[in-house]
């Protein structure tokens, strides 16, 4: 049976017991709206650890101004199913008050890695991102805790604040799950009109071109990404904000050829609806 969560309390009472038993417990931390990519977080999860704590939370923390906070989709009996199905151990579902006292003054800042690629249009966003996931990792403690690769340099922060501020727990990073035709699944994609749909899968179209050249040795990175957006740009719909080629160990544009683990990350805007892919590639590997 799965336990719903609303409070702190309820979560750490049940940590408390399974550490107890001695079970292993994962977080696989999400803003719920739950699909495939999620479901495939824990499914990892209940096949590493003993209980799994899904958190299901629009954190505001980490939504700019006129960004989609209100309108980010939300379907919390759909997410509670899906969970119960997975064998989710608990699903925590709190309110932003239980999480955020008014007058809280703690930040956490990520210097450096969240300059570039989605940081440079939301610069507020990995902060809000860093602090509600070392608060979850608090409340849950987990041994373990999931990230999708589809926010890549979200994966690459989190793992460096584990690192920096000495986390007892692994990040587990997990593949991007598609759709048949390539478009990485995000919750955003419901924003999308059918015309827009359609125009949707030139990212996924240029996340392959670009990692298919990279396989067969192209290591000058412009050449990758003026192939990339050449492919973007034929798209009428398509809006570039960024397909840039960063260094996986400083998320920094590479001073010259490919000689290092890079990621390889695109964010493009289909009408008004901002969608983003990438793909890792280590030319030692
Ligand atoms: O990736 C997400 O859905 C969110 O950024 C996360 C990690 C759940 C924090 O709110």
């Amino acid at each position: 049976m799965t336990i719903v969560a609303h409070s702190i309390a309820e979560v750490r009472s049940a940590v408390i017991q399974w550490r107890a038993e001695g079970k292993s417990i994962g977080l696989v931390p999400t803003m719920g709206f739950l699909h495939e990519g999620h479901q495939s977080l824990i499914d990892q999860a209940v096949c590493d650890c003993d209980c799994v704590v899904v958190s299901v939370f629009v954190n505001p923390t980490q939504f700019g101004p006129g960004e989609d906070l209100e309108s980010y989709p939300r379907d919390f009996d759909h997410d509670l199913a899906l969970c119960q199905a997975a064998g989710a151990a608990l699903v925590f579902h709190p309110d932003a008050e239980e999480l955020y006292y008014p007058n809280r003054s703690t930040i956490i800042h990520m210097a450096d890695l969240s300059e570039e690629l989605c940081g440079k249009s939301r610069p507020i966003h990995f902060d809000g991102v860093c602090l509600i996931v070392a608060k979850l990792f608090n409340i849950v403690t987990p041994d373990r805790a999931y990230f999708g690769q589809k926010d890549a340099q979200q994966l690459l922060i989190i793992k460096r604040m584990v690192r920096d501020l000495n986390f007892p727990l692994e990040i587990v990073g997990c593949p991007i799950i598609r759709e048949s035709d390539g478009l990485a699944k995000s919750s955003r994609n419901t924003y999308l009109s059918e015309s827009e749909r359609a125009a949707a899968v030139v990212l996924s179209q240029a996340i392959a071109q670009g990692h298919k050249l990279a396989d067969s040795g192209e290591r000058d990175p412009r050449a990758i990404t003026a192939a990339m957006r050449t492919t973007i740009e034929r798209e009428p719909l398509a809006n570039i904000e960024y397909v840039e080629i960063v260094s996986q160990e400083h998320i920094k544009p590479l001073d010259g050829l490919i000689d290092q683990p890079i990621l390889c990350a695109i964010a493009v805007r289909i009408g008004t609806t901002r969608l983003i892919d990438n793909f890792f590639f280590d030319p030692n590997a």
